[in-house]
């Protein structure tokens, strides 16, 4: 149990990547505080990850977010660990089709959702030697034909840089940060785009493993970067796509 007497904050912990996370967070030995927007979904959720405790706050929202916090410590007393995982995708659309809220909605989101969640924990990591994961995407890191997906990629692409600057700004506070870049995995985010067997197989056949992600394979990174066998690392990225972003 190599995260016993550890505190988890796991954004977006109700389903998907952050469900996941928080899963092996939890049976790793972590308690661990999930956050969403949709009480009953998070409520099931939480049912289902031992030693976990759900928290609805919208990460658009500063009072939702301080609230988070301050219930986590509330509920369990510190904070070591904080995955910025919560997230939307955009309706595909070439950059002159995008209106400003549509924009604006994405960055609200995924970029000041994160600023805001970080922003907040920082203190409590402070006081531990914590550690931040956050959880950009290939598309951060590079561009791909048809994607059309610009304010997604803009606020990934931030997110990777946001990891190297916090993790020299917190570095005097021995705060690790570290970013994963999953390619496409197998979630709610993803369903709207492999409706039929036809849209499957391409999904697979454009990785050069094969296939899509599942969860559990990026939270196995989560995991790793939480723990103390990370305990040298800061300031990564890790892409874990199949070999989707090295072609
Ligand atoms: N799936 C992929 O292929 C993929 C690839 C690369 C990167 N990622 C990134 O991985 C992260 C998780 O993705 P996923 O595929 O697991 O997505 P998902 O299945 O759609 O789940 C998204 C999670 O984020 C929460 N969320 C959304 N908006 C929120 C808000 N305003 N405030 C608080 N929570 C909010 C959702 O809560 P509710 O259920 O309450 O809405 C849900 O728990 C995202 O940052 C995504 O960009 C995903």
């Amino acid at each position: 149990m190599s995260l016993s007497g550890k505190v988890a904050l796991v954004t977006g912990g109700s389903r998907g990547i952050g469900f996941a996370a928080a899963k092996i967070l939890s049976e790793n030995g972590a308690n661990v505080a999930i956050t969403g927007k949709d009480q009953e979904r998070l409520e099931k959720a939480s049912s289902e990850i031992s030693n976990s405790f759900a928290i609805v706050a919208d990460v658009r929202k500063t009072d939702d977010v301080k609230n988070a916090i301050k219930k986590t410590i509330g509920k369990f007393g510190r904070l070591d660990i904080l995955v910025n995982n919560a997230g939307i995708f955009p309706r595909i659309k070439k950059l002159h089709e995008i209106e400003e809220e549509e924009w604006n909605e994405v960055l609200d989101v995924n970029l000041t959702g994160q600023f805001r969640v970080t922003k907040e924990a920082i203190p409590h990591l402070q006081k531990t030697s914590g550690s931040i994961i956050n959880i950009s995407s290939d598309a951060g890191l590079k561009a791909y034909q048809g994607f059309n997906a610009d304010a997604y990629s803009a606020t990934k692409a931030a997110l990777i840089v946001l990891t190297k600057c916090w993790a020299l700004e917190y570095s005097k506070d021995k705060i690790r940060v570290n970013c994963i870049c999953p390619g496409v995995v197998d979630t709610d985010m993803t369903k709207p785009f492999v409706k039929t067997q036809k849209d499957r197989d391409f999904m697979d056949a454009e990785r050069p493993l094969g296939r899509m992600g599942k969860p559990e394979e990026i939270a196995k990174a989560v995991l790793y970067f939480a723990s103390d066998d990370a305990s040298w690392t800061t300031g990564a990225i890790l892409a874990v796509d199949g070999g989707e972003s090295t072609k």
